[in-house]
């Protein structure tokens, strides 16, 4: 398939990665970028046009699927949210065939915003994570999507046994592993040890969640000091010096721990974080929705972090990942004096950056030999004259641009079908 327009190209040779700007062709085969060509439009091509903007397919590095039909509960805190909707709607999960019928709803949504790859919480239940992880596999999205683990300070109806709900994502591992040369080929899906947050887990889950991360060298999902009644009850239930502490302690912090929100946060956190290669996953859109506080993202970068970007809904609103990048810019305008992203930084970070947090050199750029996950985009305004081409995109953003998402090579998604 050969895709033409004005391609989203990676650029790293600026002081901050980005993407450019270049008119040319791509050719896909075999779900695979085969060929970039930079320069003008071929004579015939079979997606894209003069005037489109060709980007890789956007990456959503926090989100909970079960939480697409609870968006918009509005003026709660986080835990009165977690306690009145965010819990009773996730006991429907318990059914799965619901959560079934649900997952394959939400990759329609996130396919028509240009989401092609996710990292994900289903709900307690193993039944219905074990049908999230097919679902997003018989779609071909590359994606991370966890059992979550809970043992404690929640409704009965979501208290699972420890050691029960270890063993079941211990056999979501067996099946559904992280490493790409253990899964039938094209299958793009691995499962995360998914913790929810310390308030929700004992010292002995924890534990046992950071013994089996380890063993199976997989993804840790959960939530860091989001909002301050968080700290406080964390402190309660599991002591000092800090939140971080509780996880490092527990041996949850590697590279491939995802930790959502990490909004306050002291130095000695900064540093376990840092050290431990770990990585902050920003959710703008839901922290202001929870009105939680705002992350330094400027500041964790400078510190060493590696900062993803993340729906997080449905205490985030937003299901485009555009929009949510636009969120992230302007959460840097408010919270810090200075170094707030350009629209090229904020595309960078929801596609190849985000692919780079997750440890997936091989996606979310166009670049030859990466996977074929692009977007396609037919802007109806003059975007190609505006002073910031980018900016005019990114600001003036409007979802029925969207014209096809591609999944691993294959047209996913086309406007009005
Ligand atoms: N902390 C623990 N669980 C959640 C959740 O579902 N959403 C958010 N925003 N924070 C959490
Ligand atoms: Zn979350």
């Amino acid at each position: 398939m050969i895709i033409a327009g004005t391609l989203l190209l990676p650029d790293t040779e600026g002081e901050r990665p980005g993407v450019r700007l270049a008119e040319g062709f791509i050719r896909t085969d075999a779900g695979r970028i085969v060929e970039v060509h930079e320069g003008g439009l071929p004579a015939s091509f079979d997606l894209g046009g003069d005037g489109c903007l060709i980007s890789p397919g956007f990456i959503d590095t926090h989100m909970h699927l079960p939480q697409f039909d609870l968006i918009g509960a509005h003026g709660m805190s986080l835990l009165d949210w977690l306690k009145q909707v965010t819990f009773p709607n996730e006991a429907r999960w318990a059914d799965p065939d619901y959560a079934s019928a649900m997952t394959d709803r939400v990759i329609d949504q996130l396919l028509s915003v240009g989401t092609t790859s996710f990292a994900g919480y289903a709900t307690i239940h193993h039944e219905a994570a074990k049908r999230a992880l097919d679902c997003a596999a018989r779609r071909g999205l590359r994606a991370v999507i966890g059992q979550v683990l809970i043992d404690q300070e929640a409704p009965d109806s979501m208290l699972r046994d420890a050691g029960e709900c270890i063993a079941e994502t211990e056999s979501l591992l067996n099946d559904w592993p992280t490493q790409p040369e253990q899964r039938a080929p094209g299958n793009r899906v691995s499962t995360a040890v998914t913790p929810r947050f310390a308030i929700t887990c004992s010292e002995g889950l924890m534990k046992a969640a950071g013994d089996l991360a380890k063993k199976h060298d997989a993804y840790v999902q959960t939530h860091l000091a989001e909002m301050l009644p968080e700290l406080e009850a964390v402190a309660k239930l599991h002591g000092g010096p800090d939140y971080t502490s509780v996880y490092h302690r527990a041996g949850l912090l590697s590279p491939r721990t995802l930790l959502g929100h990490c909004v306050y946060l002291n130095d000695n956190e900064r540093r376990l974080i840092a050290e431990t290669g770990s990585v902050a996953a920003h959710c703008p859109t839901a922290n202001s929705f929870l009105r939680s506080g705002t992350m330094k993202r400027e500041q964790l970068n400078a510190d060493g972090i590696t900062v993803s970007l993340g729906s997080d809904i449905g205490g985030g609103y937003e299901r485009s990942m555009v929009r949510v990048a636009r969120a992230m810019i302007e959460a840097t305008f408010y919270a810090e004096a200075k170094g707030a992203p350009s629209a090229s930084e904020a595309w960078w970070q929801a596609t190849a950056g985000n692919a780079d947090a997750m440890g997936w050199p091989d996606t979310g750029r166009i670049q030859q030999n990466a996977e074929a996950d692009l977007v396609i985009l037919r802007p109806d305004i003059p975007w190609q004259d505006a002073h910031d081409p980018l900016g005019m995109v990114m600001f003036a953003y409007d979802d029925r641009w969207l014209t096809q998402t591609i999944v691993n090579g294959e047209v996913a998604y086309s406007c009005g079908q």
